[in-house]
């Protein structure tokens, strides 16, 4: 396994790759990897001959007030879980490798940025973007794999994919959760004692909403509502967005009929955390 840094680097080495006709796969993080990176990881080896995996903590997709220098960060540990797994490449790139102050194009997807984590956190969106497109041509992979955990941040990268005619496949991997149920994310790692079993919550709550589903309720308002009075119940949690919302758009759905997604974000004291149900009935 190769670590590189520079965007000059990882390209010569990869149109190396090219030439012998390997399929590419990519996975991009931010680190501090856990099981569900590395599902997505397992996941792009079993089926690629090359695997890249990103490591650059994007300061673009975070707000001036939110957690971009606190986020967690371990490269020599990252590094040796995913030497482990079998991949070839690990893209860790400088901020400045990456952004140049004289950059001046930005890449907004309308609509579907603008549900759900796009209300709270303006800008999020649009720095995924950009450095999603950035990396997707430093890399130019044939696949690349995200996790179901973002379900919102998949929908964007397609949308944007299709409207740019950028030549890769995304490809979604299901949500990797602890033993009672909590979403694994890079973030719960804030979490104190009382916090992490707090956060708990936001998988009972979605659990909630899909057994409602499934016991036939059709009314989002009801599902929402009831989803929604558990979390208020928790006194640490404090609710960004409960969503009972067409998978495809992310509008709100008044009626229940073959898909749906109930979504959440939820502040436990300060650490926000987001989850997801997905929901195909017969
Ligand atoms: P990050 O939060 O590090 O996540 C990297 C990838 O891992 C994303 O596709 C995310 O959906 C997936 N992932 C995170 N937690 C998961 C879990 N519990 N189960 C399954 N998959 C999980 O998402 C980002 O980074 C950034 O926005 C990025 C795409 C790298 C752009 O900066």
């Amino acid at each position: 396994m190769e670590i590189i840094n520079k965007i000059s680097e990882i390209r010569d080495s990869l149109s190396k790759e090219r030439l012998e006709k390997k399929t590419i796969a990519f996975v991009p993080t931010m680190g501090f990897l856990h099981e569900g990176h590395l599902s997505l990881v397992k996941k792009a080896v079993e089926e690629n001959d090359i695997v890249v995996v990103s490591i650059f903590v994007n300061s673009k997709q975070f707000g001036p007030d939110e957690d971009y220098d606190d986020y967690p960060r371990d490269i020599k540990g990252d590094a040796e879980k995913l030497s482990e797994y079998g991949v070839d490449y690990v893209f860790a790139p400088s901020s400045e490798e990456i952004y140049n102050p004289n950059n001046k194009t930005i890449v907004r997807v309308e609509k579907l940025s603008e549900h759900l984590c796009g209300l709270s956190r303006k800008g999020f969106f649009q720095g995924i973007a950009i450095i999603v497109t950035k990396l997707f041509n430093i890399i130019q992979p044939d696949y690349a794999y995200f996790g179901q955990k973002d379900f919102q941040q998949f929908l964007v990268l397609k949308q944007m994919v299709n409207d740019l005619n950028i030549p890769v496949e995304l490809v979604m991997a299901p949500i990797v959760r602890e033993k009672d149920g909590l979403a694994m994310s890079s973030r719960n790692n804030y979490l104190n004692l009382e916090e992490r079993e707090a956060a708990t919550i936001l998988f009972k709550a979605l659990n909630k909403g899909k057994e409602m589903v499934l016991n036939g309720e059709k009314d989002a308002k009801i599902v929402k509502s009831a989803m929604t009075e558990m979390i208020e119940n928790e006194v640490l949690a404090d609710i960004d967005y409960v969503a009972v919302a067409d998978p495809d758009t992310l509008n709100d759905l008044e009626k229940i009929n073959k898909k749906v997604l109930l979504a959440t974000a939820v502040l436990i004291n300060e650490t926000r955390l987001i989850d997801n149900i997905y929901l195909e009935l017969q």
